[in-house]
């Protein structure tokens, strides 16, 4: 069974392939470009980026010149973190859709709770107003789900709670040693669907000494073990890579994590990143 042609379903019916190809950190040009051609030729047919990793235009142009069919693909961008005036979400939207060269978006998150700059600061206000002008986006049809990243349960029950509108997503820094047992746990009882963003811990989880023998006794690389984990544990995963040998390597799941291991990896707390 190849994973790439393996769903989940969000909450209000829409499938979402179950391995996304992330794109952060890869420069708009021809890194991108060349990087997300990569990818929609080994297959992946759900692309991650945002506004602010100013890679869109080159994200756009490597859908289009590809020729995949829009219909087929899965595409996600994200609304600025430090964007929190509902006046501004139809800008910055329309900005992302021009830099796309799209007509629509499978989804769209708030990027954070809080401008990067400014961890924790208390924009529960900003996240309820920005969140209504994406509810009325989604209303109108511009984008078939939304939702948020980096929220915490708080964050989330306050949008909630001024709305009324439950996200469909909330995409957040996952993998083994980083677990986000708390939020991990209330969006899946509010049935809001966990994808995992750096799911090698951008690289770093690759060296931890129990995933390196645990991938050993699969037969499968560190990477393989990692991103089956977060399959394992029903997210969707966004590995990213600029290799295309890597890029085949990272959908070769043709295994699955044994309870008693899951439960290991589960207890593993390492989430330094280096
Ligand atoms: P590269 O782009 O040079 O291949 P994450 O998805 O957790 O953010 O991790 C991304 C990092 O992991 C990147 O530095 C990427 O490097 C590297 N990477 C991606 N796939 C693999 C792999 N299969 N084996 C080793 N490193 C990988």
């Amino acid at each position: 069974m190849n994973i790439l042609n393996e769903y989940y379903v969000l909450s209000n019916g829409v499938k979402i392939p179950k391995i996304g190809f992330g794109t952060w950190q890869i420069p708009n040009g021809n890194d991108a470009y060349n990087a997300v051609r990569s990818a929609l030729k080994v297959g992946y047919n759900h692309i991650d980026t945002a506004y602010v990793y100013g890679n869109e235009e080159s994200v756009g142009k490597a859908i289009k010149d590809s020729g995949v069919k829009r219909e087929s693909l899965f595409v996600t961008s994200k609304l600025p973190a430090y964007v929190k005036e509902y006046e501004k979400v139809d800008q910055f939207f329309s900005e992302t859709m021009k830099n796309l060269g799209l007509e629509y978006l499978d989804l769209y998150l708030i990027h954070a709770p809080w401008p990067w700059e400014e961890i924790g600061k208390d924009c529960k206000e900003g996240n309820a107003a920005v969140w209504k002008a994406i509810v009325e986006l989604y209303e109108a049809g511009k984008i078939k789900s939304i939702g948020v990243s980096n929220f915490s349960p708080a964050d989330i029950k306050y949008i909630v709670d001024q709305t009324g509108f439950v996200p469909h997503v909330n995409q957040i820094a996952y993998f083994i040693g980083k677990n986000q047992k708390e939020t991990y746990d209330y969006c899946e009882k509010e049935n809001i669907f966990i994808e995992a963003y750096s799911p090698l811990g951008i690289g770093f989880a690759l060296k931890n000494p129990i995933v390196i023998e645990m991938a050993q006794k699969y037969n499968v690389t560190p990477a393989q073990l990692c991103i089956r984990y977060c399959l394992d544990m029903n997210t969707a995963p966004l590995p990213k890579s600029v290799h295309e040998n890597r890029m085949v390597e990272n959908v070769q799941l043709d295994f699955k994590i044994s309870k008693e291991d899951l439960k290991i990896l589960n207890s593993i707390e390492d989430d330094r990143r280096e």
